[in-house]
């Protein structure tokens, strides 16, 4: 078996001024202290990335990530983001097709597919959110959610682009809701994503492939479902706003 390094991401979605967002970083650097078992990622909002680029040591297991991304170099598209803006703030990651802008802002498999394909030419590493709805895993139709958005998100792209790509299996009905998959139903998934990937791919590289989990994650369950054998990682939202909580999770869910 290859061991894949856990990575657990923050994802303050629209929290946290500059002010805050330098407490918020200053209190998790102290709570972590030197922490190299797992690679951990914040995305603060855009407008505090440059605040907390500027507290991470480039040498730090902690990096910076973006919730989002324009496909475009530049241009006139008033409101939006290119990646090379965000390198220029030592952004490494950034979040693409997260359930609320699937539900939002309209973005679909092919804008996905658009924006990876933008962000690996930046050398960003792109964390693709897939994830059914709650009708959608009612229904039994989860499986067939989740191939169409990897088949559809990931066109045209090859293992070598796959080794730099990480996926946050989100179900939707478990964000922000208080409900979680259980360490099960959520190993269930994500080894469907491998076995699709392993189709899709090289049976190799989906198995370097790093799949997080992310809806609920707190302290608590942390342990359970990052327990299994093919979950990765998490992509935290509402846990990750306070520091104690999300290192917790960090620590919950890293150490034996
Ligand atoms: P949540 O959000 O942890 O608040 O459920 C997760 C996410 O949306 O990434």
């Amino acid at each position: 078996m290859i061991p894949r390094k856990k990575i657990i991401a923050g994802n303050w979605k629209m929290n946290k001024t500059q002010a805050e967002a330098r407490v918020l970083v200053a209190d998790i650097l102290q709570d972590i202290g030197r922490f190299d078992d797992a690679e951990i990622v914040l995305c603060p909002p855009f407008t505090a990335l440059a605040a907390v680029s500027e507290l991470l040591s480039p040498v730090s297991n902690v990096r910076l990530g973006a919730q989002n991304m324009h496909e475009a170099a530049s241009g006139a598209y008033t409101g939006e983001i290119s990646a090379s803006m965000l390198r220029e703030l030592y952004v490494r990651y950034v979040i693409i097709g997260h359930s609320e802008r699937r539900q939002y802002f309209h973005e679909d498999n092919a804008t996905v597919n658009r924006k990876t394909k933008a962000a690996l030419a930046a050398e960003l590493r792109p964390i693709i959110c897939i994830g059914e709805t709650l009708p959608e895993r009612e229904a039994n139709k989860w499986k067939n959610v989740l191939e169409t958005q990897l088949i559809d998100g990931l066109v045209g792209f090859t293992d070598k682009e796959l080794a730099d790509i990480i996926f946050a299996y989100e179900p939707v009905w478990a964000i922000g809701t208080g409900k979680t998959a259980t360490g099960a139903q959520a190993q269930e998934a994500h080894q469907w994503i491998r076995q699709i990937l392993g189709k899709r791919f090289s049976p190799t590289a989906a198995e370097k492939v790093r799949i997080q989990y992310g809806g609920s994650v707190k302290p608590e369950n942390a342990k359970e479902l990052l327990s299994m054998p093919d979950i990765d990682g998490a992509l935290v939202g509402g846990a990750s706003l306070d520091s104690r909580g999300f290192t917790a999770i960090i620590k919950n869910a890293c150490l034996e």
